[in-house]
């Protein structure tokens, strides 16, 4: 049963894992299971500086990308009352936005999963995602982030026959009650 406590009203939390592994689903169900509020930082970046990712990359490059992106982090942490973050594959990665998450007392929560469930996703997926366009250097990508990905305050195994709503509950359950 989730505690809806006052502690718990305050919490917030910010989903990182690989591209693929569900973060946008995720927090979609978690913030109706929570009945909060929650952004997407891609589509927040998207929204804001009216372009895809895709385009800022290809046009700017993956350094211009970075900037923009804890830009819109930073905003997501001081303009906005969302509780629930779906932060993009690549956002946890930096020590720059993982000192501004957890300076704001935010749960940093990974979701892990393997390569090829998450690969097998980003397959079947129409978003376009300029660091997935090669299987290789995703798994090579894929190999080199889990060490920073574990730098999380929780670990959440997506395990094979475990839905995004399943996943959602157990966080709920686990991290706000
Ligand atoms: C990226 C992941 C993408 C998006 C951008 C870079 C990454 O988000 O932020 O293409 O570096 O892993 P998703 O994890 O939601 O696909």
């Amino acid at each position: 049963m989730i505690d809806q406590g006052s502690n718990n009203t305050e919490k917030r939390v910010a989903l990182t894992g690989f591209m693929g592994v569900g973060k946008s689903s995720v927090a979609r169900h978690l913030a109706s299971i929570l009945k909060c509020e929650r952004i997407d930082l891609d589509a927040y970046i998207e929204k804001n500086t009216g372009r895809t990712i895709a385009d800022i990359f290809t046009s700017d490059g993956e350094p211009a990308y970075r900037e923009i992106e804890t830009q819109n982090l930073i905003r997501v942490l001081n303009e906005t009352s969302a509780r629930i973050i779906s932060l993009g594959g690549g956002t946890w990665t930096l020590e720059r936005n993982r000192g501004l998450i957890t300076e704001k007392g935010i749960i940093s929560v990974w979701l892990e999963s393997s390569f090829d469930h998450c690969w097998a996703n980003i397959s079947k997926s129409r978003k376009e995602r300029p660091l997935a366009k090669n299987k290789e250097a995703a798994r090579a990508l894929f190999d080199t982030r889990k060490s920073v990905y574990c730098l999380a305050d929780w670990h959440f195994i997506v395990r094979r026959g475990l839905n995004s709503y399943n996943i959602a509950v157990e966080i709920a359950e686990q991290v706000f009650s």
